[in-house]
């Protein structure tokens, strides 16, 4: 597939869908830098496509601007993420909702806002956010995640319309579930092909990485504004209700 662009950078590369989508980019004929703390996981993902290891933190804003300034960026893939509890808000610390609001929002906000200026000036460029089915719709026990994933949904629309004129595209993927490592801290990764994938045959991350590719190739013209992917055994419906027992 050929893509208007030459060099992405993808937060989140050393693992899940953002390794896949590094590796589909890479395959396209990008020039990738791949962003993650893991070193090994960057490594090992650079003999397999070429795409160069950044080792850094998204939440270092310092780090985040002298890679964008050391690089013509095209396309920023905002996809680093983190799920820190899976229970009620009530239950949560204080620190897991610093953390996913700091890696799930605030990070690629500020990570677009350094791209952007470069891209205005080439009048071309894609900014791709990885949202959340869990941010679309109300997911009890996922209230803080599914916060930054509708927040984050929110700021794409009203991006586009801050950038209509400048030739930069927007485009927002919200999947449900994939199979990843993403609940490592709340299910763990022993337990968790039985609690959340067996029989269930979820999307895969190569999946996501080629409706993304699919998006980017679009002409100019055309911006991929949202894409939502489920997998076919799964649908978001429903409500709840606390029926309280009363005396017969
Ligand atoms: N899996 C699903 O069902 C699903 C569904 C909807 C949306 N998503 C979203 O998809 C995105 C990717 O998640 P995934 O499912 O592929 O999970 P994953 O395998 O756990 O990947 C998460 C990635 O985020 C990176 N990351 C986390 N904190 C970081 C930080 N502070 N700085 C830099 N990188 C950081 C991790 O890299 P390091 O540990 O190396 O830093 C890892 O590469 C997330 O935004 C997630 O919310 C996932």
């Amino acid at each position: 597939m050929s893509l208007p662009y030459r060099t992405a950078l993808v937060t989140g590369a050393s693992s899940g869908i953002g390794r896949a989508i590094a590796e589909a980019l890479a395959g396209a004929g990008l020039d990738v830098l791949a962003v993650g703390r893991d070193a090994a996981a960057l490594a090992s993902l650079q003999t397999a496509c070429g795409a160069v290891p950044v080792q850094a933190d998204v939440r270092d804003r310092a780090a985040m601007a002298r890679i964008v300034d050391a690089h013509t960026i095209d396309v920023l893939v905002n996809n680093a993420g983190l799920l820190l509890t899976r229970g009620k808000f009530q239950d949560g610390t204080a620190a897991a909702i610093e953390d996913m609001v700091a890696v799930n929002l605030t990070a690629p906000l500020q990570l677009a806002r350094l791209a952007l200026p470069g891209m205005i000036a080439r009048g071309r460029g894609h900014l791709v956010f990885i949202g959340s089915s869990a941010g679309r719709t109300p997911h009890p026990d996922l209230a803080v995640y599914g916060a930054t994933k509708a927040a984050i949904g929110h700021f794409c629309d009203s991006l586009r319309g801050d950038l209509l004129g400048t030739g930069v595209r927007v485009t927002e993927i919200a999947p449900g579930r994939v199979r990843s490592k993403l609940y490592r801290d709340t299910i763990g990764l022993k337990a968790v092909d039985a609690v959340l994938y067996d029989g269930v045959a979820p999307v895969e991350p190569e999946d996501v990485a080629a409706l993304l590719l699919t998006a980017l190739a679009m002409p100019a013209h055309v911006d991929v504004s949202r894409m939502e992917v489920y997998p076919t055994t799964q649908a978001i419906a429903g409500t709840r209700l606390h029926r309280t027992e009363t005396a017969s």
